[in-house]
């Protein structure tokens, strides 16, 4: 994977008044995302619906964050060129967190679809997401970007959306 392989989803119904359409972009992220990457994953209201809501140190972070990386598939989601949230695959396995000042504009809706893509372009398969019943937003997301929930177990929904089931 290159260092700055871009995926561009333009926005069909931006609020913005600009006459050029917003553009939301994945590129791979890198050691100068640490700080940003901590405040989007880290922040109160994502932490209390993930899957281990206790705090994380920044320090034990960028350790996470620096071998993560290395491993591909972990982008910065770019709205109009800046930087605003994070999407990686581990595996199947999806997370995204955008900043709070962008959600219900659009922007995970077309990241999701854009790292989705990337798994097509890759040869396809599968993703999986696992979401809290009340993350609501989160739900109805990941199901407005073809997933499907296919189990619920411990207050959390399984969602899975595959090449071949959105050819
Ligand atoms: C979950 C998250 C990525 C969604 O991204 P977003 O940019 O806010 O969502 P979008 O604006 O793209 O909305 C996509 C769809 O979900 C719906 N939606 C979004 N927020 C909603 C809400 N609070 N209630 C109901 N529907 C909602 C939208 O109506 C839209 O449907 P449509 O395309 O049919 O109109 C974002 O809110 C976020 O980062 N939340 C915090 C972190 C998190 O919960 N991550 C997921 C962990 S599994």
């Amino acid at each position: 994977m290159t260092a700055f392989s871009i995926t561009t989803m333009t926005m069909s119904h931006s609020p913005s008044s600009s006459s050029t359409p917003p553009v939301v972009a994945l590129r791979d992220a890198g050691p100068g995302d640490a700080g940003s990457v901590y405040a989007w994953n880290c922040a109160t209201d994502v932490r209390a619906l993930s899957g281990d809501p206790r705090p994380i140190a920044f320090a034990d972070h960028v350790r996470w964050f620096e071998r993560r990386v290395a491993a591909g598939s972990f982008w910065i989601v770019e709205l109009d060129g800046a930087p605003v949230g994070t999407v990686r695959l581990d595996g199947a396995a999806i997370s995204i967190a955008l900043d709070g000042s962008v959600r219900g504009r659009g922007v995970g809706r077309r990241a999701i679809a854009a790292a989705c893509g990337r798994v097509a372009q890759a040869g396809g398969g599968a993703v999986v997401a696992k979401i809290h019943v009340r993350n609501h937003s989160s739900r109805a997301c990941f199901e407005a970007c073809g997933f499907r929930p296919v189990a619920e177990r411990d207050g959390f929904v399984s969602y899975q959306w595959s090449t071949w089931s959105n050819p």
